[in-house]
């Protein structure tokens, strides 16, 4: 049983900043600055917008997870990630199908470009297997075994590269802490409430209670805190299961 604060708790909880221009998504960082630990920024919003979006959200004071998810030859990888640490962004992510030199290489980069800059580091993930893909999908890749299988081993090719943590479904979580003990980091999107009826798009969803509780670090929860009629209410509601998830662990 362990027990933290409200403040450490906000700290896990990662808003999906999945907007569709720059003022809207500057009102979210207004809304929930102070409610939420980080924002994240994908392919959609860093493609239209470019690092603007970065910039502003960093001169507000609040931390940015840049979820690009490079995968290219290492030189790239090692460049792209320097320019992401000059950037600021406090944590970003790479496919750990890229392979071990790939991850090594960026995770030098990155650590030491922040260290030249007198930046923190940032947290490095490595994205296993996208929760889009089934078996039938890896087997017509061309990969051999199942998912399960699959992320298990990607995410310990990513933690001896050198990675911070992993980018998991949560419902790899439980294996996945087992498999790479209680310092190796686990991000999960997929949140919903128990209750929730409408899951949007995902399929293998958990509370962000249960998720804490299986070992999740931070959850990135999108939709649910965007559609709500009070979004303040919903940031809480959740921040208050992380806290119990930590304590029932
Ligand atoms: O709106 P929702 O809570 O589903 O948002 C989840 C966020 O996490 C989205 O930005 C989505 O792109 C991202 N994500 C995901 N599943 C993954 C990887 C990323 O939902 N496997």
């Amino acid at each position: 049983m362990k027990n933290i604060s409200n403040r450490q708790a906000c700290d896990k909880l990662i808003f999906a900043l999945d907007a569709a221009s720059y003022e809207e998504a500057m009102k979210w960082v207004e809304l929930l600055s102070g409610h939420v630990g980080m924002f994240k920024v994908g392919k959609e919003l860093f493609t239209a917008l470019g690092p603007q979006i970065i910039k502003s959200i960093k001169a507000r004071g609040q931390k940015v997870f840049l979820d690009l998810k490079f995968h290219d030859i290492p030189n790239t990888v090692a460049r792209a990630a320097e320019a992401a640490v000059g950037l600021g962004v406090d944590m970003f992510n790479v496919h750990a199908s890229g392979g071990s030199r790939m991850i090594q290489e960026s995770v030098d980069a990155a650590f030491s470009c922040a260290g030249k800059l007198g930046k923190a580091k940032p947290v490095f993930l490595a994205v296993t297997v996208l929760t889009s893909l089934n078996d039938d999908d890896l087997a017509e890749i061309g990969f051999q075994g199942n998912t399960g299988e699959l992320v298990v081993r990607l995410a310990k090719l990513a933690q001896k590269a050198g990675a911070s943590g992993v980018v998991a479904s949560p419902l790899d979580i439980a294996l996945l802490r087992k498999s790479l003990g209680g310092d190796f980091i686990i991000v999960t999107p997929g949140i919903r409430g128990a209750d929730e009826k409408a899951k949007d798009d995902q399929k293998r969803t958990l509370s962000a209670y249960e998720a804490v509780k299986e070992g999740a670090d931070y959850i990135v929860v999108g939709r649910p805190i965007r559609k709500a009629e009070d979004p303040l209410a919903v940031c809480r509601q959740i921040v208050g299961e992380i806290e119990a998830g930590i304590a029932a662990r």
